[in-house]
């Protein structure tokens, strides 16, 4: 497998690696490569045969986290314990017979096999033994035992094992391993190869060294699109004005506070990006001039500031764009299709998405959303009141499915 050209479609992926003592512990080191590559962070967690077979030190060095390998090394941590936790999956490989049995009956007599006893996610298990064990009516039951039980087990492979035999019981080839961890924690890899810029949430426009102007946006319904871009094998750059959310994982955040700054970061990354979604709400109008000092109210019975028109960081984008995809958001509070049909006409976008943000329970601040999307050439499609992320999904396979003749650039599923 080529490392250097690995997508990182695992970012922000936690993942526990098992080790147990058969000769094919040296592949899981390779393995061990390979989903870093992919950008997940893993940690390995070792039995005792296995270091007998590969030094904890390799996988240390290359996971960058240390290595478990025992219930008793450090009293005060619960490492059976710890380890797991908020991990996404746990990929045993290789798994030996031993193991196999330990681990559908439930023995927990090591870390490893006691750490299967408290982890919450799912369980990817590779087998790996020689000497037509594989076949043996014991080992056939486990692993239908541990099937049963929702884990994947991964179907050795036939060929030479270390004794010269040719049988069933080489560990499944790294690339199988790998679609498997893909598979399972990235059901919808739709978006991969894309390079998705997003925008989101307010900005804020100086009027003095203290105060601003600055709208009610939250930021959720941008962040949501950046995970879900995220989750669907994009990847993803979020330029977002100040909110109070957490910034998602395995997505690179710039941080902007005004609109010119947000124009500037925007303009940046896209020549890089395959498709941008400006979920932000970026000022219109911010102060011509910025006093330099607190502006006093002494003596003052009313102000009038001066505003000036921001940039339309879209019609910008739009003007020097070359063969990016482009989607607009227009939250609205009346005529809400109709305005919105005017904004994808008049900024040249390829879709906008329309939102009414009166209507109860959607909007700004909200954790739900309603939305038209409307795209170039006609194309019109309604989601009624769900959760931000869910409406994030179903924009995001809109914009994939724009077809090709409505669209003034292409996006293709790869
Ligand atoms: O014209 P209006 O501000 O309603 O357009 C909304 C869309 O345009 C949003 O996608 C928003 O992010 C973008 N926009 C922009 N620059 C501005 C104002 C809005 O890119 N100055």
């Amino acid at each position: 497998m080529g490392l250097d050209k690995s997508p990182a479609i695992l970012r922000g992926r936690r993942l526990v690696l098992g080790v147990t003592g058969s000769i094919a512990a040296y592949k899981a080191v390779s393995l061990l490569r390979a989903l870093k590559c992919r950008g997940a962070s893993v940690s390995v967690v070792m039995t005792d045969s296995a270091t007998k077979f590969v030094a904890p030190l390799t996988f240390e060095v290359l996971s960058g986290e240390r290595v478990t390998t025992s219930l008793f090394e450090a009293r005060e941590e619960m490492r059976h314990l710890t380890v797991p936790e908020g991990a996404h999956a746990v990929i045993i490989a290789p798994a030996t017979a031993n193991f196999l049995a330990k681990a559908a009956v439930g023995l927990a007599d090591d870390v490893l096999s006691t750490m299967l006893l408290t982890a919450q996610c799912p369980m990817i298990i590779a087998p790996a033994m020689d000497g037509g064990m594989w076949e043996h009516p014991t080992v056939v039951e486990h692993v239908r035992m541990l099937r049963a039980r929702g884990v994947i087990v991964l179907d050795p492979e036939e060929g030479p094992l270390a004794s010269g035999q040719v049988a069933q019981g080489r560990l499944a080839a790294e690339a199988r391993i790998v679609e498997a961890v893909e598979a399972l924690l990235i059901p919808q890899a739709d978006w991969l190869g894309h390079r998705v810029l997003v925008s989101a949430g307010p900005t804020q426009e100086a009027i003095d060294p203290v105060r601003f102007i600055s709208n009610r946006s939250s930021g959720k319904m941008g962040y949501a699109i950046a995970e879900a871009a995220r989750d669907r094998g994009a990847e993803v750059v979020l330029v977002t004005g100040p909110t109070a959310l957490v910034p998602p994982a395995g997505v690179e955040v710039v941080f902007v506070t005004s609109a010119q700054e947000m124009a500037d970061s925007l303009c940046r990354h896209f020549a890089w990006a395959t498709v941008v979604v400006m979920a932000a709400a970026v000022a219109d109008f911010r102060p011509r001039e910025q006093a330099v000092q607190k502006m006093k109210k002494q003596g003052r019975m009313s102000l009038t500031l001066d505003l000036e028109v921001a940039p339309d960081i879209l019609a910008m984008l739009s003007a020097k764009r070359t063969a990016q995809v482009l989607v607009g958001f227009a939250a609205e509070t009346e005529d809400v299709v109709a305005h919105a049909m005017a904004k994808l006409v008049g900024k040249g976008l390829d879709a906008i998405v329309a939102n009414d943000v009166t209507k109860e329970g959607a909007g700004f601040g909200s954790d739900d959303n309603a939305a038209v999307v409307l795209s170039r050439g006609g194309r019109r499609k309604e989601f009624g009141l769900m959760s931000k992320r869910r409406l994030a999904d179903y924009i995001l396979t809109e914009v994939r499915d724009l077809p090709v003749t409505c669209r003034t650039s292409s996006i293709g599923v790869e």
